[in-house]
């Protein structure tokens, strides 16, 4: 399927690692100019930077102006935005409990996995707008709709980012800008499987051993087994595109059949 992708811009942010990293690839690879955000470029996308086009935007998305430094940025490099894809985010295991969270713990929290996106979202949308047809995709999580007291505060803030696309969408769709989320399940990236990811995390507060809070995890999908970032990635592009041009206020939950009910 011919996507019509080629020859459109593309931000994706968290790029450098994982489900952006994903993103920025196979957009690149369907003839997309990209601008790909983190704090540190990395090795992978510092690769793919060297042979497609895609720019390098070094970002702190935690910061107030960080998001509006990007766009601005992402504009003088392409011209203009025809998709932005949030896909930033991160989270921190609770394992002491509710009552270890601090505040601190929570404007963290909803700083990078909300406003992060709220305030992308808000810099970007006049070059979408201007566009005539665009898309917004974001990356939000099982989590939104399966609040986890392991994930407290991170589940609070997916619903959040969830609440937000749906009602963006409502505003926007009518000129022409499209807004979707993806929830994925547990994904094979850092942030589940990686040193400090959910699986180690869980491991060092006692109990099983990370490879067997990670079976555990895909055992509790339908498939039995972790999405890979790069099917999260086919799902982003094909939101992107405007082979999904009526699909908008949706989101597609990508997690082998965890979340059990309709
Ligand atoms: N993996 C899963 O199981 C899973 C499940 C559901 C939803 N998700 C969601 O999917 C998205 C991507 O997750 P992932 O698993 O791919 O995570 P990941 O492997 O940890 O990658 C996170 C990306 O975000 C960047 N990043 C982190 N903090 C940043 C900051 N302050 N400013 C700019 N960039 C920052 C990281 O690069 P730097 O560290 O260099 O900044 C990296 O590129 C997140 O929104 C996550 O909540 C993941």
């Amino acid at each position: 399927m011919d996507l019509h992708l080629s020859g459109t811009t593309a931000l994706v942010t968290g790029a450098s690692k994982g489900i952006g990293l994903a993103i920025t690839r196979g957009l690149a690879e369907e003839g997309v100019t990209v601008v790909a955000a983190a704090r540190t470029a990395g090795p992978e996308l510092t690769e793919l930077a060297a042979r497609a086009a895609v720019h390098v935007v070094p970002s702190d998305l935690s910061t107030p102006d960080g998001p509006a430094r990007l766009v601005d940025a992402a504009v003088a490099l392409t011209g203009g935005l025809d998709i932005l894809v949030n896909n930033v985010g991160a989270v921190q295991p609770r394992t002491g409990g509710f009552l270890s969270v601090t505040d601190e713990d929570w404007t963290a929290t909803l700083t990078i996995n909300l406003l992060a996106a709220v305030r992308t979202t808000r810099a970007a949308l006049p070059h979408l707008l201007e566009r005539g047809r665009a898309s917004v995709v974001t990356v939000s999580s099982v989590n939104a709709v399966l609040p986890d007291p392991l994930v407290i505060d991170y589940s609070a803030a997916k619903a959040a980012l969830s609440s937000f696309c749906k009602a963006l969408s409502k505003e926007v769709g009518p000129r022409g800008v499209r807004v979707n989320t993806v929830s994925p399940g547990p994904v094979s990236t850092g942030l589940w499987l990686g040193t400090d990811g959910v699986a180690a995390t869980v491991a060092r507060a006692g109990g099983p051993t990370a490879e067997d809070v990670a079976r555990q995890a895909a055992g509790a999908a339908v498939t039995g087994r972790f999405t890979r970032p790069e099917e999260v990635a086919d799902l982003v592009l094909l939101l992107a595109s405007d082979r999904s041009a009526n699909v908008t206020g949706a989101d597609f939950a990508i997690d082998g059949g965890l979340v059990s009910t309709l």
